[in-house]
C-alpha cells in the first residue's frame, strides 16, 4: 500500500492520480521491495528509498523531468508571462490602429500558425512567443530613461535585447521555454546575426519563424521601422524576405510565408 502523503503529492506534481492498472498506458506508481517506483509507458522513470521527508522533492523533480507543469506553475507561468506582455504592450508605440509591434507580430503568429495546420494549443504557444519575443526590450528603455542622449542609446544597445530578454526570462522557471525563441530571433540562416552567431538549424524553430514575420513587421510599419528609413509596401517586403531566403531567413520557412501571404493576404 502507498501513504496516501505520496499519492497527495504525486497527483500534486503529475496532475493525475498514480494509475496503475495501467502500466503500460501512462504514469504509475507502486512499491517494490523497500523502493517507491514510477513508471511511464511502461518505462522505470524514477527509484527511490520510502523516505516520507523526500516525497515532496523527488516527485516535483521527476514530474520536471517527465515535461509536466503543476497548475500551480501553469499560473504563475501565466502571472509573469502577462505582466511582461503587457510591459512591452504598453512600451511600444501604437500605430494608426492602436496595435504595437509585438501585438501585430504575434497576430501574424496566429494567422501564419493557422494556416500551416497547427492545432490549438500550439497556435496559442507560438503566439505567447510572439508576444514575448522582444521583452529585453524593456531594459533598453530603461537605460533610455537615464540616459540624457536617448536615442543613441537605444541605437548602440540595440543588440542587447535578446540578452536582456535572457535573463528577465530567467527569474522563474516557468518562463524558461520562451527563452531560445527570445533570445535567438535576431540569428541568421548564414550565421551572422546576434547574440550567438547561430547558423541554419542551430537556431531554434520558433525563433526562425519569429525572425520572418518581426522583419516583415519592422520594414512595413514605421513606427517600428530599425531597418530602413523607408517604409516598405507588403510587396516590397515580401520581395525582400524572398531575396534573404538562405542568408538572413530559412529558406523552407520563406517559402511557407510567401504562400501565407498569397493565400491569405494576397500579397505576391
Ligand atoms: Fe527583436
Ligand atoms: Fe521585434
Amino acid at each position: 500500500m502507498l501513504p496516501e502523503s505520496l499519492k497527495k503529492l504525486f497527483k500534486e506534481a503529475f496532475g493525475t492520480q498514480p494509475i496503475c492498472d495501467e502500466i503500460d498506458n501512462g504514469i504509475c506508481m507502486f512499491k517494490r521491495d523497500d523502493l517507491i517506483v514510477i513508471k511511464q509507458n511502461g518505462k522505470v522513470v524514477a527509484q527511490f528509498e520510502d523516505n516520507e521527508s523526500d516525497y515532496g522533492v523527488i516527485l516535483h523533480y521527476y514530474a520536471k523531468k517527465a515535461g509536466l507543469i503543476t497548475p500551480q506553475e501553469r499560473e504563475v507561468e501565466e502571472i509573469l508571462r502577462s505582466l511582461f506582455v503587457n510591459i512591452i504592450v504598453l512600451t511600444e508605440v501604437e500605430d494608426k490602429n492602436g496595435f504595437s509591434h509585438s501585438q501585430r507580430v504575434a497576430k501574424m503568429a496566429e494567422e501564419f500558425a493557422k494556416y500551416l495546420g497547427w492545432d490549438e494549443n500550439e497556435v496559442k504557444d507560438i503566439v505567447n512567443h510572439a508576444f514575448l519575443h522582444d521583452v529585453g526590450k524593456i531594459a533598453i528603455e530603461q537605460l533610455m530613461l537615464y540616459s540624457p542622449t536617448r536615442l543613441r542609446t537605444l541605437e548602440s544597445h540595440y543588440e542587447d535585447h535578446p540578452t536582456m530578454g535572457t535573463i528577465y526570462l530567467s527569474i522563474n522557471e516557468s518562463l524558461w521555454k520562451y527563452i531560445p525563441t527570445v533570445r535567438y530571433h535576431h540569428e541568421k540562416w548564414d550565421g551572422t546575426g546576434f547574440p550567438d552567431k547561430l547558423k541554419g538549424e542551430e537556431i531554434p524553430y520558433y525563433a526562425r519563424i519569429i525572425a520572418i514575420l518581426d522583419y516583415y513587421d519592422e520594414v512595413t510599419n514605421f513606427v517600428s521601422a530599425d531597418w530602413d528609413s523607408e517604409i516598405k509596401t507588403p510587396q516590397q517586403a515580401l520581395k525582400e524576405i524572398k531575396y534573404l531566403a538562405g542568408r538572413f531567413f530559412d529558406p523552407e520557412l520563406v517559402e511557407k510565408f510567401a504562400r501565407f501571404m498569397r493565400d491569405v493576404h494576397n500579397v505576391e
